[in-house]
């Protein structure tokens, strides 16, 4: 190692410690070359390379500083004894972040003109057409006109919420249980939800058409595959009929397809596939596969909706970042997004067998679980005697960690019996013995409520 990248490592083990924190002076030129008894032109050099890399900034006459905090634990987080199943965000050794650091750089060059000034609502026009075509591979056939990038798929469902509808309608049904984010939207707009249950059989089509029949549905929200917190994929011939059902009964859906690049099976296409004609909206996300905090995310919506939803997503943000939508359209364009989806694709669906098959092999029959083909989640149901705390408790104290769904549900479903698990942030050869002290935990609590 030559001598400059020596004081780099040095100056980067004091920001990973802490001991120098974004916005810190750094040591001078002199002072450091006092320190590692070398030229001062090495200390520059050292400088200068991190000045290249965006780690630190000059002020002239003043001295360097440190752009930003360094990442502390995180990477050595989930090393270790801790087993973690409770996080929901991608799995961070997959994770794209160097390759999209490169796009983000050619962003700031490239769309520089963009950054000067406000810019589409609706998103950046030529990532609109990027995304017209990647959608194509999801069987998602539309023009980029009904195309909305939005800052997260969250902000499109929360903007949904309260939105008119052309069926004049104001009522919601949504799977019960589901993703947390979506009933805060719920509560924060005081909207009127009717729950419908997702077991490991899906939905019951009775109750579904009783309630689009009886109480003024505006819209169904339902995730169509690898459902949070079941897993759930709904089938084909599912599909179809609540597509059916939607149209006899004037609902809409809006359909989340927050994983849809995580399929591997053959002909397994989203409800939109089943309705392009603007009954289902379209929503897909890239924080499970990509980085959740770049808050992208996009909408597709019916040429009838599309002046409403401008007007509220420019009410809410303007319209997302240039810089990172420009970023993303590079990452699409070049190809990059393609060969690391591929690759996600496999790692879940190489750790949610394991999952499954850990579930199988040592959970106690006192308990059932939902069947995850792919994905992040699959959900446990304790014995209704047993409290998901309790046991969530309990497992804490050995280093395992595991979600409750109690913010999944609508006040009347509400359920403490149900534990949320996730492998995205769970190294796979960690994942049977988690698995074995959930069920130990499960015999003993058991045991104590005997
Ligand atoms: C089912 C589901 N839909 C949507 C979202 C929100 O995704 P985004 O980060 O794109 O807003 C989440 C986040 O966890 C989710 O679980």
């Amino acid at each position: 190692m030559k001598r400059y990248e020596e004081i780099i490592k040095v100056i980067e083990r004091r920001a990973k410690q802490g001991e120098l924190t974004a916005g810190s002076k750094l040591p001078s030129i002199r002072a450091l070359s006092q320190e590692f008894n070398c030229s001062r032109n090495t200390i520059i050099k050292a400088y200068q390379e991190l000045e290249s890399r965006h780690l630190i900034y000059t002020v002239p006459k003043s001295g360097y500083y440190l752009v930003g905090d360094y990442p502390l634990l995180h990477d050595d987080f989930n090393k270790g004894a801790k087993i973690d199943f409770f996080s929901a965000g991608p799995d961070r050794s997959g994770m794209p972040y160097q390759d999209f650091k490169h796009c983000l750089n050619q962003a700031i060059e490239l769309y520089k003109e963009d950054m000067f000034m406000y810019s589409e609502v609706q998103g950046l026009h030529s990532l609109r057409d990027t995304l017209a075509r990647h959608l194509r591979d999801l069987q998602v056939f539309v023009p980029p006109g009904r195309i909305f990038v939005v800052s997260g798929s969250q902000q499109a469902l929360h903007l949904l919420v309260k939105l008119p509808f052309p069926n004049g309608k104001t009522n919601i049904c949504v799977e019960q249980p589901t993703h947390n984010s979506f009933i805060e939207s719920l509560k924060l707009e005081k909207a009127t939800a009717y729950g419908i249950e997702v077991t490991s059989s899906g939905i019951d089509f009775d109750r579904l058409e009783h309630l689009f029949k009886q109480h003024e549905i505006k819209f169904f929200y339902i995730t169509s595959r690898f459902h949070n917190p079941t897993g759930y994929s709904y089938s084909n011939s599912e599909k179809k009929r609540i597509v059916e059902l939607a149209q006899k009964y004037d609902v809409y859906i809006v359909e989340d397809d927050y994983m849809g690049d995580l399929e591997f099976r053959l002909k397994q296409d989203p409800i939109f596939a089943h309705d392009p004609s603007g009954r289902v909206i379209y929503t897909k996300s890239f924080s499970k596969v990509l980085l959740p905090g770049l808050r992208l995310g996009l909408t597709v919506l019916p040429e009838a909706m599309k002046k409403h939803f401008s007007l509220a997503k420019y009410a809410s943000d303007l319209h997302t970042p240039v810089l990172t939508q420009g970023a993303l359209e590079i990452y699409l364009k070049s190809g990059m997004y393609d060969a690391h989806i591929k690759n996600m694709r496999e790692i879940y669906k190489e750790k949610s067998a394991i999952l499954q098959q850990a579930c199988e092999d040592y959970l106690p029959s006192s308990v059932t679980y939902s069947r995850s083909l792919s994905g992040f989640y699959i959900t446990i149901f304790l014995p209704a005697s047993l409290k998901a705390n309790q046991l969530i408790n309990d497992l804490s104290r050995e280093n395992v960690f595991v979600g409750n769904a109690e913010n999944m549900f609508l006040p009347e479903f509400k359920k403490d019996h149900i534990l949320r698990l996730s492998v995205s942030h769970v190294e796979k050869e960690k994942i049977p013995a988690g698995v074995q002290k959930i069920a130990d935990g499960i015999r003993r609590l058991s045991c104590e409520k005997k």
